[in-house]
């Protein structure tokens, strides 16, 4: 586990956006893993930037979203597809064809979720999985309780994740009951993870998921047994970490990166 401390959200955004540029200029048909949320929003806006600056197509890339809300099809504001087309796929060339999320309306939502699995395998697997963290330690809409073995399922939301997403939409009562999620197990298949973490209301999420012992009531603890799992955390979401931290003694190593 490395960990890149930069200053700010701004900071992390261009950090992680430049390493998916770089996979993508290197790689003929990279898989990337995607995510939603406040997190990823600067990465997404940096993408489009350095694809308009010409400096990167995404023809030939595949995407994989973590999650999407049941209930709400593609064309509602408040969807997960409509995020990913509004923040990202609709300002650059990546084909129709390539891009995938669960689908949330779906009537046969067993085979769906079976068939978002193979899709994986058959594009090779995920090669670099954009990941944010959840305050109770979720990843994807992976809920504490759920097992490290879970694969692509509908998950029940906790009260607290509604009320953290409700920010979305116009009342808590709006926002939808269900997902479906990526699983945990195929979280972890995926062969690099990218965990973006920023904010001081992260700090004690970051703590958690790298210092406590490993257990499904924190979901995000499993990324300890990750042999490539990159965070890329500004100083507010790191505060609690270096407060403990201690070089010598940790399984973690902590690199500041300073922009040009
Ligand atoms: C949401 C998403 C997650 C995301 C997390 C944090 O519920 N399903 O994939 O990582 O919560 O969201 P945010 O980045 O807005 O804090």
């Amino acid at each position: 586990m490395q960990i890149i401390k930069v200053k700010n959200y701004e900071e992390m955004s261009v950090i992680a956006s430049s390493m998916l540029v770089e996979h993508v200029q290197q790689n003929e048909s990279p898989v990337i893993g995607l995510a939603t949320g406040s997190t990823p929003e600067g990465l997404y806006r940096s993408l489009i930037a350095e694809y308009r600056k010409g400096a990167v197509s995404f023809q030939g890339v595949t995407t994989f979203n973590l999650d999407e809300y049941v209930g709400l099809n593609k064309d509602d504001a408040t969807s997960y597809q409509f995020y990913m087309n509004q923040k990202l796929f609709d300002h650059i060339d990546i084909p129709e064809e390539q891009i995938h999320l669960p689908n949330g309306v779906s009537e046969e939502l067993q085979q769906d979720c079976t068939d978002y699995e193979s899709n994986i395998q058959k594009a090779g697997g995920i090669d670099i999985q954009v990941l944010g963290i959840g305050l109770n330690g979720h990843i994807g809409f992976n809920e504490p309780g759920t097992s490290f073995l879970s694969r692509t399922h509908a998950v029940e939301l906790t009260a607290s994740t509604r009320e953290a997403n409700s920010r979305y939409f116009s009342s808590l009562a709006e926002v939808p009951t269900q997902a479906i999620s990526m699983g945990i197990a195929t979280i972890m298949e995926s062969k690099k993870i990218l965990l973006l973490v920023s904010g001081e209301e992260k700090a004690e999420a970051l703590y958690q998921a790298i210092n406590s012992p490993l257990s499904e009531e924190f979901p995000a603890t499993i990324l300890q047994l990750h042999p490539e799992v990159t965070i890329i955390a500004d100083e507010l979401a790191l505060s609690k970490v270096l407060e403990s931290y201690d070089e010598s003694e940790s399984a973690f190593e902590i690199k500041e990166l300073q922009m040009k």
